[in-house]
């Protein structure tokens, strides 16, 4: 069995040793232009050339959760897309998004500005059941966020395609029930694949539907966010703050309005990282699984973007 490995920003030898260790047998080798065809690919945001140079492959391991980069290529005719199904990812965006969530509850920024004036002051304490919480996208990664931010007693929504039953989760789903999920969230956590029937989904409408002082949480995709919409909103008062994982363009742009926005928490697309060992282990496994010809979880949907 050939594995071939085409991952940009990720140090080959690692990766290889890891994959040798985990299976014994398979020759595992970094593709180059040219290079002979493999059954298996493991992948992060490959050229075209390597697609179109590999039509044989089985199966296409993408090294993170996301799919909406490798999903506007033209894919070998036959492969399976499976993505990284948790990986220890879930567990570091459900810190991520609790710790954003409570420094803004909590206004723990205020009181930092305080204390380095050297003023000793309290502020109200504000009430749980004035912050309900919307999570849009309620797969491996969002309902462990809505489980972790239940634990804290918020109120909590959440949104999908399909109907879902999670304990502590107020259900909504589909288009026709979009709205009523907005209106009855003040923070809006967003942990949607990027999909044609995704992009731009927080929008000027959108804002203006959640509770007013509204605070954003985006750690999906930067085109999830029409960020003059959230700029507009933020000046607005409707909007009272955001924090920003993830960019249109990547890194941010020097000069870009978020740069500027005192109200806007920003991070470098870091709140949950591609763990190698665990990522080895998952496809190590679903490999050996495929070799036998059994099913594997996190097979992506090509026609659904995710
Ligand atoms: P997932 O398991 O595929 O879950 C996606 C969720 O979104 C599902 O609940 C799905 O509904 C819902 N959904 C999809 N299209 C929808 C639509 N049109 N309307 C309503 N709901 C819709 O994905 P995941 O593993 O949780 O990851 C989510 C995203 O997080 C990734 O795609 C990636 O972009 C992002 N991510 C970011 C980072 C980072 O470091 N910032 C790290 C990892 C992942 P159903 O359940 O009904 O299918
Ligand atoms: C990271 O953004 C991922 O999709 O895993």
């Amino acid at each position: 069995m050939k594995i071939t490995f085409c991952c940009t920003d990720a140090k080959p030898e690692p990766w290889l040793q890891g994959f040798s260790a985990a299976l014994p047998g398979a020759e595992i080798s970094v593709w180059q232009p040219g290079a002979p065809q493999a059954d298996y690919a493991v992948v992060w945001a490959p050229p075209q050339q390597f697609m179109d140079e590999q039509p044989g492959l089985k199966a296409l391991f993408n090294i993170g959760a996301g799919v909406d980069a490798l999903l506007k290529l033209r894919l070998p005719p036959h492969a399976l897309v499976v993505r990284l199904d948790d990986a220890g990812m879930a567990v570091q965006m459900a810190e991520y998004v609790c710790h954003a969530v409570i420094r803004h509850f909590r206004e723990f920024d205020g009181y930092e500005a305080d204390m380095a004036a050297g003023r000793w002051g309290y502020r109200k304490p504000r009430l749980r059941s004035d912050f309900p919480i919307g999570v849009m996208g309620l797969g491996v990664l969002g309902e462990r966020v809505a489980k972790a931010l239940a634990q804290f007693d918020f109120p909590i929504n959440g949104w999908s395609r399909s109907p879902k039953a999670i304990e502590g989760v107020r259900a909504f789903s589909g288009a026709d029930q979009f709205n009523d999920f907005l209106a009855a969230s003040r923070v809006l956590v967003n942990l949607l694949p990027l999909t044609p029937e995704t992009a731009d989904v927080i929008n000027k409408d959108t804002l203006a539907r959640l509770l007013p002082g509204a605070y954003v949480i985006n750690v999906a995709r930067g085109a999830h966010l029409v960020d003059d919409d959230l700029l507009a909103a933020i000046d607005s008062g409707q909007v009272a703050g955001a924090t920003l994982d993830v960019f249109r363009t990547e890194p941010l742009p020097a000069g870009h309005a978020f740069w500027s926005q005192p109200r806007i928490t920003l991070t470098p697309h870091t709140s949950a990282r591609t763990l190698r060992d665990e990522s080895i282990a998952q496809i190590a496994r679903k490999i050996a699984a495929l070799q036998r010809g059994e099913a594997v979880a996190g097979i992506v949907n090509p026609a659904r973007g995710y």
